[in-house]
């Protein structure tokens, strides 16, 4: 796959409104903690270790890594998702923002790790801050191990609903929440915050979904449908969007 980036992130903050929910999470996603066992098995936990695990939604990943290690603490930028981890059994989870990490009173140094999945690909408004913040809590040698969308990632989908807003006029671009970085891209932001990598790879990964593309959508395309909130029966029309025709020779 080529190493670029699309697009230059934006100032769109999907999360400023809380629109995740749980109870779709686990309904339509479940399959994205499942998938995370190679990254914890890359971050390699400890049992004397302290980590910090960035947007950690439900929690379902964090609970793998509280039986591996010391402590965890779980920070999401979504009420809904840290209510879902406390209920689940999460010790410490809190409601944090990636892009505040940098100064909050986590950011102090003590983590020997901080693990991430299918997170940072949210953190769009300015990822090289999320980094910045990763690194203030680490301690000198803690590593930061994460799987995040790449270059290409739901390039099917995401080209669907850029195309299904543009059609009805919206310019898709201001309602995109996501930043899927190439390899090289991202190596740099890392490199430019003090990090050595020790590994950084694009991984083309075919998913298996719990049910379908528009509970998927549904779930993670909250962004793209903000439009059509009040409008449910358009906002089916921009999740159902098909292409079909009827064609006669001339
Ligand atoms: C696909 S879920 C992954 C959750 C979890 N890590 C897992 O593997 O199941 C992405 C998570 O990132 C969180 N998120 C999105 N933007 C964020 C931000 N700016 N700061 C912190 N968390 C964020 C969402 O609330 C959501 O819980």
């Amino acid at each position: 796959m080529v190493d670029t980036i699309t697009s230059a992130p934006t100032a769109v903050d999907a999360t400023k409104e809380d629109k995740w929910s749980s109870q779709m999470y686990s309904k339509h996603a479940s399959f994205v903690p499942a998938l995370g066992a190679p990254v914890v098995q890359l971050l390699a936990p400890q049992p004397h270790e302290h980590i910090l695990d960035l947007g950690a939604g439900d929690g379902v990943l964090t609970l793998d890594l509280e039986k591996q290690c010391q402590s965890v603490v779980a920070i999401d930028a979504s009420t809904d998702m840290i209510d879902a981890a406390r209920k689940n059994g999460c010790q410490n989870a809190l409601v944090v923002d990636g892009h505040d990490l940098v100064d909050h009173e986590l950011a102090n140094g003590q983590f020997d790790a901080v693990f991430s999945n299918a997170a940072l690909h949210w953190m769009k408004k300015d990822p090289v801050r999320v980094i910045q913040g990763v690194n203030k809590c680490l301690k000198p040698g803690g590593r930061f191990v994460a799987e995040c969308g790449g270059y290409m990632n739901v390039v099917e989908v995401r080209t669907g609903l850029h195309w299904a807003l543009k059609k009805r006029g919206y310019n898709p671009d201001e309602y995109d929440p996501w930043f899927f970085p190439g390899v090289q891209t991202y190596r740099k932001m890392l490199e430019s915050q003090g990090f050595r990598i020790e590994s950084i790879e694009l991984i083309p990964r075919l998913t298996k979904l719990n049910t379908d593309v528009a509970g998927w959508i549904d779930t993670f395309g909250f962004s793209f449908l903000k439009p059509f909130e009040g409008d449910e029966k358009e906002r089916r029309a921009v999740i159902d969007e098909r292409l079909r025709f009827k064609a006669v020779k001339a």
